[in-house]
């Protein structure tokens, strides 16, 4: 059995990309019956950069929901809150003291972040890799699967595992990165040649999972092509277009060459119209399966129980570290 295990911050909204890019082809991988899913809200690694007490609350809950929203099958995996299981601060403390400073400082997310963040950059901000690292040794993971700006970490992740086996005998797993392949790149809708962001400055360039339907579908009508009114796939030459077929064959799985010939003879209007209207039925379903969780206890007892069977197996690798460094008394 293969366990697979992924992290995601609750930092607000999830986008059309972020479903497509990352949450589908995690909830595909479910499909293989040689694999077990452990799937955590990383809480701690979201107050390394300030946030509000009550969106923080929020956006977890929400995350939690929008997970069983978009289909994780609870018979393959196990969802839990990653501060609710304190093996995660535990580990995260020896993992922290086998780091270097200098590694740390090195770390490209590190580097940007404090550049933008120039006022109050926490200790948190760097030391955040080992905590990561934790994570994911904690649970004997196998695969990682991660964006490409989290290569770093699990490179560091994987160093900090051999250091610690080298240093105090066969302790942890050596993690393998798993960079999500058949996950779609989905760009902006304002400026096509820039990938789709929740953090960018105008709320036309993304769609959320929990928009407004009838705002999604104006996104998508008003969503910036080219003039030449031909519906073919040209990323260099028609960005634009090339990613409103991107997001209407992932969301139909019709493949891209099929669209092309059912629309040789529309236009941009007509095409869209029919995209907006793929879209809005796949956040309908979404949001009403959204809506359920939010307001079910189900939602709870997931998480209870995502949490007791985290605690379980983390909290015996912590007894094993413990021994072997030394500390307390066993
Ligand atoms: P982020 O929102 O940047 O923290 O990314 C969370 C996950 O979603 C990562 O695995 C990213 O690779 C993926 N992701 C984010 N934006 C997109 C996008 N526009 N298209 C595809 N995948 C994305
Ligand atoms: N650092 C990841 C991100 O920002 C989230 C994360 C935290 C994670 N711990 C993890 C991902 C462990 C995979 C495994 O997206």
């Amino acid at each position: 059995m293969k366990r697979v295990l992924t992290g995601i911050q609750p930092s607000g909204h999830i986008t059309l990309g972020n479903y497509l890019g990352a949450i589908r082809p995690l909830i595909q991988l479910q499909q293989d019956d040689d694999v077990e899913l452990l799937v955590f809200i990383a809480d701690l690694h979201a107050i390394t950069v300030p946030q509000d007490r009550q969106a923080l609350k929020k956006n977890i809950k929400e995350l939690a929901a929008l997970y069983l929203a978009c289909g994780l099958d609870l018979n393959k995996a196990h969802m839990f809150i990653q501060s609710e299981v304190p093996c995660h601060n535990q580990l995260g403390w020896v993992m922290e003291c086998n780091s270097y400073i200098g590694e740390l400082e090195r770390m490209t997310q590190f580097k940007d972040k404090k550049q933008k963040q120039t006022e109050g950059i926490s200790a948190g901000l760097l030391t955040y890799p080992p905590l990561m690292a934790a994570d994911i040794l904690l649970y004997d993971a196998d695969l990682v699967p991660v964006g490409e700006d989290q290569k770093q970490h699990l490179e560091i992740t994987r160093n900090l595992a051999e250091r610690f086996n080298n240093k105090y005998s066969e302790t942890f797993k050596v993690p393998e990165p798993y960079i999500l392949k058949n996950g779609a790149r989905i760009m902006s809708l304002v400026d096509p040649t820039k990938k789709m962001s929740k953090s960018d400055a105008n709320p036309k360039a993304y769609i959320t999972l929990l928009d407004d339907i009838n705002i999604a579908k104006k996104k998508i009508k008003s969503a910036v092509t080219d003039s030449d009114g031909n519906i073919k796939y040209d990323v260099i030459n028609k960005p634009g277009i090339s990613n409103l077929l991107t997001i209407y064959s992932a969301l139909t799985n019709i493949s891209i060459s099929e669209l092309e010939t059912k629309y040789q003879d529309s236009n941009y209007q007509t095409f869209k119209e029919d995209l907006a209207n793929i879209v809005a039925c796949f956040l309908t379903k979404i949001q009403s399966k959204f809506n359920y969780y939010i307001n079910d206890s189900e939602l709870d007892l997931v998480l209870n129980s995502g949490r007791d069977y985290a605690y379980h197996y983390a909290s015996r690798k912590i007894q094993k570290v413990y021994r072997k460094v030394g500390l307390g008394r066993n």
